[in-house]
């Protein structure tokens, strides 16, 4: 499904620089964290100028998300192989790029949505789509010779994100007995990005102290956070708070925490069913009165997927005074679709959209998505998937966007930490341009 903006006109009053055409792609099949097969795009200008993309994949996927093209052929990688993806770059995607002007982004998202021609881009796959996108993206910046962030948005002064720290993993992402996906910490109240990600570092260092303390397993998850197998759903909430304390920090003052309950997951004929812990079923109601005491409970700040993707009238009913206390954010609701995230806001869903550039397939509908946020006085918080690689295309993007929210994992596991160090990078670049966005990027639910 292609977004409304995808085919704004150029504004013609815009500063355009004279850039070099796409000279060559080259496509190629590499591995994700998982060990699953991914395209990796390298976009070359006539300049020389070249760009490199990886594309992430996740596990707890929306139904209406860009369809990625695997090609089922169980000899290799189990299915999983993305030849066929990387083909299509190499051989249709290159014809009908070569020559065009790499410096032109919404131009050639329009020509990858056109010459796919399908609603969800599985002709060509969401995959090889996004892969050029991105590879072409970081080839204009290359070619400006700017930093992607710059080449995306030029400012005075830039935003660092909020890191949330996914440090405790349940759901699609772990095999142990928690349902809830994600229990983030977020180190707002603290003065840089630098000192934030240490803050919260040290809070994962310590959780795994209190963990091995409680006889709890300390192995990792998909994206680097702790696994065990707990007594219940909220216990990952309890562990948190004393994390955070005995790490030296004020719950909620300097460390709020976040969660993902990723529901889409576990919604069965209209109910909620916790069936990796205790197997209890729960409605809409149900979830919206545990969601309203826990946030009265903990320093709960932001909670993602707390209703199903289908359940629009749970999110209807639940979610309105619920919003009034925290941000209450869509990820597989929304999809990063414009069309999908615009019905949303008619609809009152929600009041944050996650954004992940794979749900959608090329980096200006995934754009158009943070403008309507913008416009529409709802957050977005720039994310990671639970399958990525070495790719830090998204910490650029989180600074550029100045959205100042990013969720990229646990610092556990060089896919996770490539992100972060990419903003440590761009945090000592700037100096004092850079301005982290600590407590401001929550304000309307910290009074
Ligand atoms: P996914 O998980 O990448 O497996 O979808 C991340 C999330 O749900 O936010
Ligand atoms: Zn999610």
């Amino acid at each position: 499904m292609s977004g409304p903006g995808i085919f704004r006109p150029v504004d013609p009053f815009s500063p355009k620089m004279v850039m070099s055409e796409i000279s060559h792609l080259e496509a190629l099949e590499v591995l994700d964290s998982r060990g699953n097969p991914t395209v990796q795009v390298t976009a070359i200008l006539e300049s020389g100028a070249r760009g490199v993309a990886r594309v992430p994949s996740g596990a707890s996927t929306g139904i209406n998300e860009a369809a990625e093209l695997r090609d089922g052929d169980e000899a290799r990688f189990q299915g999983k192989g993305v030849r066929k993806a990387v083909a299509n770059v190499n051989g249709q995607i290159l014809d009908a790029l070569k020559g065009f002007d790499g410096s032109d982004q919404v131009g050639l998202d329009r020509k990858l949505v056109e010459l796919d021609g399908t609603d969800n881009k599985g002709r060509l796959g969401a995959n090889a789509i996004l892969g050029v996108s991105m590879a072409v993206a970081h080839s204009a910046a290359a070619e400006k010779g700017v930093p992607l962030y710059r080449s995306l948005c030029e400012r005075d002064r830039y935003v660092l994100p909020v890191p949330m720290l996914n440090i405790l993993n349940g759901g699609q992402h772990a095999d142990n007995n928690v349902d809830i996906q994600e229990f983030m910490v977020l180190p707002l109240g603290l003065d840089t990005f630098g000192d934030a990600l240490r803050a919260a570092t040290e809070t994962f260092h310590t959780l795994k102290g209190i963990l091995k303390q409680k006889g709890y397993g300390t192995a990792t998850g998909d994206e680097g956070g702790f696994a065990p197998s707990l007594k219940s759903n909220e216990e990952p909430m309890e562990l948190l708070v004393e994390a955070i304390e005995s790490a030296g920090y004020r719950p909620g003052d300097d460390i709020a925490i976040a969660m993902d309950a990723a529901t889409s997951e576990f919604f069965e004929s209209g109910e909620y069913v916790f069936s990796q812990s205790d197997g209890s079923r729960k409605s809409a109601a149900d979830m919206g009165a545990m969601w309203h005491e826990w946030a009265d409970r903990y320093p709960l700040v932001s909670l993602e997927d707390g209703f199903s993707e289908i359940d629009h009238d749970g999110w209807k009913a639940e979610g309105g005074s619920l919003g009034e206390k925290i941000q209450l954010v869509g990820d597989d609701l929304f999809v990063t679709n414009p069309q999908i995230f615009q019905q949303g806001i008619d609809d009152g869903l929600a009041n944050s959209i996650l954004i992940k550039l794979n749900q959608i397939g090329t980096v200006t509908e995934t754009l158009d998505c943070i403008e309507m946020a913008r416009n529409n006085n709802y957050t977005f918080i720039i994310s990671h998937r639970s399958g990525e690689t070495e790719d830090t295309t998204i910490a650029d993007l989180a600074v550029a966007c100045g959205g100042g929210q990013i969720k990229t994992g646990s610092t556990c596991r060089s896919d996770r930490i490539a992100k972060y160090n990419r903003l440590l990078e761009i945090e000592a670049e700037l100096g004092a341009k850079a301005h982290y966005a600590g407590r401001e990027a929550f304000d309307r639910w910290l009074k």
